[in-house]
């Protein structure tokens, strides 16, 4: 595997930039389901960060759930299987539920996480909050209902984002060139 250091990154976007976007999403979230209920799912690993921030600007009653997919191996591309590490979910029948991702990068991962709901639950709504958005990157058909930035084809890292484990803890968001 290559190695890439802090030195190789080029900034794509500044603490700053990523703030002030989770902030606009979270005033479009604040007006969208006005003062319902609703369930956060925060898709880990990648999504703590963004998680963390977005739900400090909403003002609806929350309540956050955690699951673990992963699907990328430890290189610079999608494999395109989902792996479940855990997905286990309280009753979510009647709820407002918005899925919270990091990245939308093929879909596989937002299309699986959107089945597997459907699948259990007849939730009253289910949303989906992308931070980013990768679309050319799309190999199936799914799009977020809510996301800050349409990034094109480059990997990733900081504020969550990881390669090989390492670079979540960044504030801002970099890219290597591969
Ligand atoms: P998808 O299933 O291909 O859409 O990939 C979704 C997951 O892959 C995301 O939740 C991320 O955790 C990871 N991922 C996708 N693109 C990147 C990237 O550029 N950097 C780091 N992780 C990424
Ligand atoms: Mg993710």
């Amino acid at each position: 595997m290559k190695m890439i250091t802090e030195g190789d990154l080029k900034i794509l976007y500044t603490a700053d930039e990523i703030q002030k976007a989770i902030s606009s999403l979270g005033e479009c979230l604040n007006k969208r389901y006005n003062r319902e209920e609703l369930y956060l799912i925060c898709v880990l690993k990648g999504s703590v960060m963004f998680m963390a921030d977005l739900s400090k600007h909403l003002k609806m009653p929350i309540r956050m759930e955690f699951i673990r997919l992963s699907s990328y191996g430890s290189g610079f591309s999608s494999t395109g299987k989902v792996n479940a590490v855990d997905i286990s979910l309280p009753d979510l029948n009647d709820k407002n539920v918005l899925i919270v991702e990091d990245i939308i990068d093929t879909g596989h991962t937002a299309r699986f996480l959107v089945d597997f709901i459907k699948h259990n639950f007849k939730t009253r709504s289910l949303k989906f909050c992308s931070l980013l958005d990768k679309k050319i990157k799309r190999e199936v058909n799914i799009e977020p209902d809510y996301y800050a930035f349409e990034i094109d084809d480059k990997f990733l890292v900081g504020y969550g984002l990881d390669y090989d484990g390492y670079y979540r803890n960044l504030p801002y968001i970099g890219y290597v060139e591969t």
